[in-house]
């Protein structure tokens, strides 16, 4: 199963296709985190990559349109994948639907994480990770089980965002606003968009994706 998690940043596209690969197995395609890597790897997407995400505008549809591509077609897509922050203009889902054709493949599910501004600005200044095993954690929602030591790993290095401030959240929000919620129409015309609220907890809103992938 195909599955696109689709909503603006800090609305939980990352916790949910966590909880979707534990539950069903599925890999996590975010891409958001491939680019992160890039960069970590200095590589030449990551070097391209790096000055656009911290201004929060959105990496060119090539880079990501082939980041995707590649990854698709990996051994451990074969039964599904979820894509979290991918497509986020009409080029990357006209791009993905072609890619998609030509392995005789198509979308499932599209789930949008409604929210408003106002909690994602919070949620975003509160996120952080374990810098060793890439569990999610929130200074508001989600802290550790004891203080400083992660909770999957035993890990004690945890990292935030360079782009996690609200300067840049709010350009962030702005892009999504402006390239990537147009696209909502593009999925609910092919009758693939199921809309959850994304402010309810966690679990809840983990209940009620589980509840459409088992549809
Ligand atoms: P990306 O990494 O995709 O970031 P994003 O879309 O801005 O989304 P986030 O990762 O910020 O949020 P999320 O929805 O995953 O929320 P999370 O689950 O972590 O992209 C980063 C950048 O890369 C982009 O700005 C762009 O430059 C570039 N990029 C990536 N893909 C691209 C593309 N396709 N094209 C072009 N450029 C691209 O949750 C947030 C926090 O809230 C967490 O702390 C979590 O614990 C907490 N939380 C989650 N759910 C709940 C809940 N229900 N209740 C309470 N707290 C919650």
């Amino acid at each position: 199963m195909i599955i696109i998690l689709f909503g603006p940043p800090g609305c939980g596209k990352g916790t949910q296709a966590a909880l979707i690969k534990k539950n069903f197995g599925y890999p996590h395609l975010s891409t958001g985190d491939m680019l992160r890597e890039a960069v970590n790897n200095n590589t030449e997407t990551g070097q391209l990559a790096a000055k656009i995400m911290e201004q929060g505008k959105l990496v060119s549809d090539e880079i990501v349109i082939n980041i995707i591509k590649e990854r698709i077609v990996k051994d451990d897509c074969e039964k599904g994948f979820i894509l979290d922050g991918f497509p986020r203009t009409l080029s990357q889902a006209e791009a993905l639907d072609k890619m998609l054709k030509n392995l005789n493949r198509h979308v499932k599910l599209v789930i949008e994480f409604a929210v408003n501004d106002n909690v994602l600005i919070e949620r975003i200044a509160g996120r952080f990770s374990c810098k060793d095993c890439g569990a999610g954690y929130n200074d508001l929602t989600l802290i550790p089980k004891k203080e400083g030591v992660c909770d999957i790993c035993g890990g004690h290095n945890f990292i935030r965002r360079k782009d996690d401030n609200k300067e840049t959240t709010l350009k962030r929000l702005e892009a999504y606003n402006e390239e990537t919620m147009p696209l909502l129409p593009y999925y609910k015309k092919k009758n693939l968009l199921f809309s959850i609220d994304g402010l309810a907890k966690i679990d809840d809103v983990a209940n009620e994706v589980e509840e459409l992938i088992k549809k």
